[in-house]
């Protein structure tokens, strides 16, 4: 099997292929004319690289850059994207990232165990009751949806339009995508933004105690966050804050039922989550690769890189090196070495990551402790698209 991100079978085992590109530092891949970067010293150390960006308009116009300018129409989906901090690159990374963490601190995360455990117990008693169901709709959605959107205030009413709104605008993520899911995108970010800017107006105006509120009051000698900033920053905690979460949940439970002396083993001794979900997270990476733009020459392994190129750093590979993980297809949720790369690394690391994993140990605890015999009930199938990892629906039994 070859990298194809296009091909189901691929997508459903890229592992083979991960093992024969990390042979080579990198691999030109003609299709998207990026180069593939598959060993975890490379990957963990381009992240780390300033040399590299998510962005190069910091630095070049897209002339000035070699590329053709982005289509008129995509404007608006532009305008929301590059008004967060993912796509951006110092020093205006540097100043929105100091602004919404001073909102976001590891602190005001960790008060929120307490509300993130209570969802997690009622969702799961529900499915419980239920004698089981779709996992990822009935639990490892609505979990991670509802945290964010009561964190940032968004009212129950309008929970529902998070999750398609992020969805369309994840589509871009993928590789070449079509007009017609670059169109959806558009559609996505002004509806989003539209309802967002009006959230954020009334909060402003009328500060209630969430994170728009505390985003749209945030003052850091002075500066404060631009509407633009703050709709922005609020479409990428609403998409960032969910999409990886439900993902590592319904990956995590199949590879746990696909793994059942594993199962077993956690079954056995709960203490053992927090590795467990590391190392779920390694074993089968939800979010499989990050592309950066080269902005000044590099070389890697000996190959010589040039400004304007784009290099799809290949987490998922990374994450099963075996020059970082010993036996590293074994899934093992007892590792102690695990330098898995799933977070990310350098300046963008996940701003999340805290909140993640209390999202994850609460809905892993409270699956394990109150549907101790879950099984499996139908085999899941992988959702389209190769960038964001995830099943379509984990169907189990309680
Ligand atoms: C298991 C779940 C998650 C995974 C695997 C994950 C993974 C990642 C990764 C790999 C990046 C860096 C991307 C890059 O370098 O190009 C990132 C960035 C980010 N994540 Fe997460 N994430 C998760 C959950 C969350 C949650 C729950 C939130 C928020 C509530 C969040 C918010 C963010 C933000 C704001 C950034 C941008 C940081 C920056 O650009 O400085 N993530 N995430």
């Amino acid at each position: 099997m070859r990298f194809d991100p296009w091909s189901p079978e691929f997508v459903a085992h890229p592992y083979d292929a991960y093992a024969e590109l990390r042979q080579r530092p990198v691999t030109f891949f003609e299709p998207t004319g990026q180069w593939l970067v598959a060993r975890h010293a490379d990957v963990n150390a381009l992240l780390r690289d300033r040399r590299l960006g998510r962005s190069y308009l910091h630095v070049a116009t897209h002339t000035e850059f070699g590329r053709p300018e982005d289509p008129a129409f995509l404007d608006p989906f532009w305008r929301v994207i590059r008004a967060g901090m993912l796509d951006v690159e110092p020093p205006v990374h540097t100043r929105l990232r100091r602004l919404v963490s001073r909102a976001f601190t590891p602190r005001m995360v960790e008060a929120l165990r307490p509300k993130v455990a209570a969802i997690a117990t009622g969702l799961v008693e529900d499915f419980v009751a239920r004698g089981g169901g779709d996992l990822v709709a009935e639990v490892a959605e609505p979990l991670p949806v509802t945290v964010i959107a009561e964190m940032l205030g968004v009212p129950e009413a309008d929970r529902h339009l998070l999750r398609p709104w992020s969805a369309d605008i994840c589509g871009m993520y993928e590789l070449n995508p079509s007009i017609e899911t670059q169109r959806t995108a558009v559609r996505a970010a002004e509806e989003f933004s539209g309802y967002l800017s009006e959230l954020a107006r009334a909060r402003r105006a009328d500060p209630g105690d969430d994170l728009i509120s505390a985003l749209a009051l945030v003052a850091d000698g002075g500066d404060t966050l631009t509407e633009e900033e703050l709709v922005g920053t609020c479409v990428l905690l609403l998409n960032a804050g969910h999409e990886a979460t439900v993902n590592v949940t319904g990956i995590g439970w199949w590879s746990l039922f696909r793994n059942p002396a594993e199962l077993e083993r956690l079954r056995a001794d709960h203490g053992l989550l927090p590795t467990a979900i590391e190392e779920l997270m390694r074993w089968d990476t939800p979010l499989q690769m990050f592309e950066r733009w080269v902005l000044e020459d590099i070389s890697v392994g000996g190959v010589d890189i040039p400004r304007g190129a784009e290099v799809a750093l290949l987490f998922g590979s990374a994450n099963r090196d075996p020059e970082v993980f010993d036996e590293p297809d074994r899934l093992d949720l007892g590792r102690r070495e695990n330098p898995h790369i799933s977070f990310g690394a350098g300046i963008h690391f996940c701003l999340g990551a805290p909140l993640a994993r209390i999202e994850l140990a609460e809905s892993f605890g409270a699956l394990l402790r109150l549907a101790p015999r879950l099984e499996l009930a139908a085999e899941p199938t992988w959702r389209p698209g190769y960038v964001i990892r995830g099943l379509t629906a984990l169907e189990a039994r309680v």
